[in-house]
């Protein structure tokens, strides 16, 4: 039967943010890949890895050709591909940072060369050791096909990434379900803590990737939303003290993130404005939080989340 192509859903409009986003509703586990070329040794966190063919048996994983390690992964005549565990967060945000001279993401790792001369980090596991068999272009990409040559395979918890968010399975179940009347379910404080860190945690850790930390995501969310504040409505809203602010804003200005200019009702008061910089890089970032909160709300019903967000607003609307 002829017919239109079935669309429930109006598209996305495909923009990268919007396509990169859509592809983080796909879950993967994650790996750090290694390689050794010239004598250097690069390692970057990678979730592109996929099986390709059991014989000869053939893996592939796709390097951003704008990496710092690009050439030396590209380079390299052999490569290994370790499975990362439900703990191994904090590898996972390590090998994600920018490498490059200076770079110290193999520090106080112990790691040796393999059967193929790629490195092999010590205590992790699965691992595959491959000789490279095939570069392809990808787009701003190269795959890299491997051979497997040698592999340890071990039973593990994985590290998974889903939504820009790295977490191991079930972590968002609780761990025992305390009752209706307990003080952990009752005292305000004490829930705000934990909503807190139920809403925040997973994704204050995935805030590496963009080299962010928490106070500087803050900074940058809130004069993504407003043209010019000064330090001290940046210091409420950030919720930090207005020396600490003030020392923040420096070292953002010094990168050029933000810088100050004079408010035009009173031109001796500074405002602090986003540079382009800044502007480009929390563009990003905005929407990945907005697909974490979507990600978060998504088991409660239209008017429960309505009711969620009031109360919370009421609460500070009345106090302050
Ligand atoms: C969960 C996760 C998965 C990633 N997957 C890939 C990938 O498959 N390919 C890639 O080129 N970069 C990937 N990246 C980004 C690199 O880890 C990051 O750009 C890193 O800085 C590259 O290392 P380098 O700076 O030493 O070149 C990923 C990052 C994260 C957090």
């Amino acid at each position: 039967m002829a017919g239109r192509p079935a669309r429930a859903l109006a598209a996305d409009p495909l923009t990268p943010e919007a396509f990169r986003r859509a592809l983080g509703q796909f879950p993967t586990g994650v790996t750090i890949v290694t390689a050794e070329h010239g004598g250097r040794v690069v390692g970057m966190t990678a979730n592109s890895f996929t099986s390709v063919s059991l014989d000869p048996p053939l893996i592939l994983w796709c390097v951003a050709k704008g990496a710092p390690s690009y050439r030396a992964f590209v380079q390299a005549d052999a490569f290994a591909i370790h499975f990362l565990g439900a703990g191994h967060q904090d590898l996972a945000l390590r090998f994600a940072g920018k490498g490059g001279s200076g770079s110290d993401k193999f520090t106080d790792l112990a790691h040796a060369p393999g059967e193929t001369g790629a490195p092999i980090l010590e205590g992790l596991a699965p691992i595959f050791e491959c000789r490279t068999w095939a570069r392809y272009d990808g787009g701003d990409h190269t795959i890299l096909v491997g051979e497997v040559v040698h592999f340890i395979s071990k039973p593990h918890e994985p590290l998974l990434f889903h939504s820009g968010v790295l977490r191991a399975i079930g972590s968002e179940r609780p761990q025992r379900e305390l009752p209706h009347d307990s003080f952990a379910r009752t005292y305000l404080a004490y829930l705000l803590a934990r909503a807190s860190h139920v809403v925040s945690s997973e994704f204050h850790a995935s805030l590496k990737q963009w080299g962010l930390s928490v106070p500087e995501w803050r900074v940058l969310a809130c004069l993504s939303d407003v043209e010019g504040l000064s330090v001290g409505e940046l210091a409420a809203m950030a919720l930090m003290k207005q020396p600490r602010m003030t020392k923040l804003l420096d070292r953002m200005a010094a990168q050029k993130l933000v810088e100050r200019r004079p408010d035009p009702k009173d031109r001796r008061r500074a405002l602090i404005h986003l540079t382009p910089q800044g502007r480009a890089r929390v563009a990003p970032v905005v929407p990945a939080a907005m697909a974490h909160e979507a990600q978060l709300l998504a088991p409660f019903t239209e008017e429960e989340r309505a009711t969620i967000k009031h109360a919370l607003d009421l609460l500070i609307s009345r106090r302050s």
